[in-house]
């Protein structure tokens, strides 16, 4: 695969660093205006760093956009007319739909977007796919590419914003949890340091056990719970205290918010 990464940033380098990892290509193009604060990516072999975003796509097959929204329109514009039956087209941009991205480049090409989340940088970032009608034809390519960094699924595009909430914010929203049980264990007494691995290895654990039996997690929860026992009175506890509720409570809020945002 000829690739290009059109504003390697933070999200593109992550994307560019696992397909190094992953001898996923036969040529990358790296594009940022600074392309001097890459150069460094020139010593991986078949990878080049330019600032021409016209070079890059003349000698690429696969675009990945990884710019910001506001650069996106211009950055469309200007490689428009270098575009051909051959390119495939994947947005990582948020919220920038395809219909606006069609409206420039045109409804023949080949669109795919993308939601990953940050943790594309560890190799496990679950991420979302959705594409426009011709787009159908090619999304097995950005499947391919995501898969090798993380997950991905394929999902309608008026799934988009609730999947950047679930998905984007989520981590956020785990690593809030993730705190809270690091901080719950000091208080039992660990310090500060080995709670915090206490807490971030249950978490991966629990994640995985889910992830690799295919279980429920009420399957797993039900394992822990003894009868009268210490896990039951404290998962009680936190539900009395609401923490289901204010999780699906604080995922409602935020889909409010986003819809807000792309209405703006
Ligand atoms: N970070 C994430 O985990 C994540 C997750 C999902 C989606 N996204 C989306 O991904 C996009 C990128 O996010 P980010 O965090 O990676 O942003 P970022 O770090 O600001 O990267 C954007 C890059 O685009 C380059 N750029 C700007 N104008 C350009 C041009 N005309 N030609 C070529 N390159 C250009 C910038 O470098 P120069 O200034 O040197 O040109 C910059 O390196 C955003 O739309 C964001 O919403 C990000």
């Amino acid at each position: 695969m000829k690739i290009a990464i059109i504003g390697a940033g933070n999200l593109g380098l992550s994307i560019a660093k696992g397909l190094i990892v992953n001898n996923a290509f036969t040529t990358l193009y790296l594009t940022r205006r600074k392309a001097e604060d890459i150069a460094d990516y020139e010593e991986y072999s078949k990878v080049t760093v330019t600032s021409d975003n016209l070079k890059a796509v003349q000698n690429s097959d696969i675009l990945i956009f990884a710019v910001q929204p506001t650069q996106f329109e211009r950055i469309l514009d200007e490689i428009k007319d270098e575009l051909t039956e051959k390119h495939v087209l994947i947005s990582t941009v948020t919220g920038f739909k395809i219909p606006r991205m069609e409206a420039i480049v045109g409804e023949e090409q080949f669109i795919i977007r993308s939601m990953p989340n940050t943790a594309i940088a560890v190799g496990k970032s679950m991420t979302c796919l959705c594409s426009n009608e011709k787009g159908q034809k090619r999304i097995a390519i950005a499947e391919a590419i995501f898969n090798r960094l993380g997950t991905s699924i394929i999902i309608p595009e008026n799934k988009m914003q609730a999947a950047t909430v679930i998905c984007a914010s989520g981590i956020a929203f785990w690593m809030r949890l993730i705190r809270a049980t690091t901080q719950g264990a000091v208080q039992l007494g660990f310090d500060a340091k080995d709670a915090h691995e206490l807490s971030m290895q249950t978490c991966l654990g629990a994640a995985s056990l889910l992830i690799e039996s295919g279980k429920h997690p009420e399957e797993e929860i039900d394992k822990v719970t003894t009868p009268r026992g210490c896990t039951i009175e404290g998962l009680n506890e936190m539900e009395h205290n609401g923490l289901s509720s204010s999780l699906i409570k604080g995922i409602q809020a935020s889909f409010k918010k986003i819809n807000t945002i792309s209405e703006q």
